[in-house]
């Protein structure tokens, strides 16, 4: 792989897109990288302040369901390769809006893989376009089993539909047109700068500001966490030794039932807090389930371990305490984030539970 390229990185001012953007920026100074994010509720340029003067940072405002404005795009900026997050990511807005995650998880797709397309048409020499996507696509698990590379998909949520359905359209270029790509499928990340809408930092702004901890249904759901400084080295992993055409499922080894990982948060709060143990964990409260609530997720990694050589560098517990680090050394982030249209978002969706 040349080492003179130009990534359009979109998403780039999101949760897993920012730390991707910072490490792509500061371990390879010769890369060029279009950072193309339309600033949703999710985006948030404060994310990349510390690489935002970065001479080969370069970012754009722009909306992937403008068909338009990607081909112009791609042709103007001279792009080389995609690494391709932006999307609509929250379930639960999935459930109250699913024509958003239609419009962006799958026109927005299509439109990149339209642009690329276009652009790339004389050869598809050295040209890359890498999906990001999640082990939602699979389904549901029940208490055995993995997700591999091989299992079916059968998504169960708007979101999880979405992303299927774009997924299937990368594979479809791939297939019909010779476009050169690669997909990867990632369990659920946590780590800083993720917006307090998802598990983790909702809970640890709630412990915070001595909120209830709203677990839904009986707390018995297992997801598999990630860190994300992990999944955006697992990504630069498959970006440059990821074969052609290939899928790779990316995952921690590392299953928790939200009960369990609400009460090791609960603990580590405390200590960081200076209370008493167990003084957290009196703000747990079960509310009304989330509908079609996937019951497991739990990822296979050994594809990109054998073949790439990644694993995970820490461990949950370590993950966990620097995530809380982050985000109370980090008030004046989150005072901004949840502040405005966060609180109607929080009272539509956790009032009517
Ligand atoms: P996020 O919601 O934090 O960030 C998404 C970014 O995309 C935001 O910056 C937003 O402004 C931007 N965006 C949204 N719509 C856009 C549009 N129409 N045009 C341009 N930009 C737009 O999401 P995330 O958690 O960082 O997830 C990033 C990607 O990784 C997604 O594709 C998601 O499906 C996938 N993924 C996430 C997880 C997870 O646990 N968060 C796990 C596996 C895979
Ligand atoms: P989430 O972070 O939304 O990720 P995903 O749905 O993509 O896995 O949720 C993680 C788990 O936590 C999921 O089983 C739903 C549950 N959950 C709660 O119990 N309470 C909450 O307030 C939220 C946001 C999630």
């Amino acid at each position: 792989m040349s080492n003179r390229r130009t990534i359009l990185i979109t998403g780039g001012a999101g949760f897993i897109g920012s730390h991707v953007v910072r490490r792509f920026v500061t371990k390879y100074p010769t890369y060029r990288i279009v950072n193309l994010d339309a600033l949703t509720y999710a985006g948030n340029l404060e994310n990349l302040r510390d690489v935002e003067g970065e001479l080969n940072h370069d970012f754009v405002r722009g909306d992937i369901r403008d068909a338009g404005e990607m081909v112009e795009l791609f042709k103007e900026r001279e792009i080389s390769d995609v690494i391709h997050l932006a999307a609509e990511s929250h379930v639960d807005r999935s459930i109250s809006d699913p024509m958003a995650f239609v419009g962006t998880n799958v026109v927005g797709t299509a439109n990149l893989l339209n642009a690329a397309r276009e652009a790339w048409k004389n050869s598809f020499d050295g040209k890359r376009f890498y999906h990001i996507s999640t082990d939602e696509v699979y389904g549901s698990l029940h208490h055995g089993g993995f997700f591999t590379e091989k299992t079916a998909y059968d998504p169960q949520s708007p979101y999880s539909a979405s992303k299927a359905a774009s997924d299937h359209f990368v594979r479809a270029y791939g297939n019909t047109y010779k476009l050169p790509f690669v997909i990867s499928n990632c369990s659920n990340n946590y780590g800083s700068h993720q917006f307090p809408e998802k598990l983790i930092p909702l809970m640890i702004n709630n412990i915070r500001s001595n909120k209830p901890l709203p677990i839904y249904g009986k707390g018995e759901n297992v997801r598999d966490w990630l860190w994300v400084e992990d999944h955006a080295s697992a990504i630069d992993a498959v970006f440059h030794h990821g074969k052609n055409g290939e899928t790779y499922n990316i995952g921690g080894h590392n299953e928790w039932t939200n009960i369990d990982l609400v009460h090791l948060l609960c603990k580590v709060m405390d200590k960081k807090l200076g209370r008493a143990e167990g003084e957290s964990a009196k703000l747990i409260s079960y509310v009304t389930d989330r509908a079609g609530h996937d019951l497991r997720y739990a990822i296979d990694a050994s594809k990109i371990e054998r073949e790439l050589g990644w694993k995970p560098s820490i461990t949950f517990e370590q993950g966990l305490e620097r995530t809380v680090d982050w985000y109370l050394a980090n008030e004046p982030w989150l005072e901004h984030v949840t502040s405005g249209a966060y609180r109607s978002y929080y009272d539509a969706q956790y009032s009517k539970r």
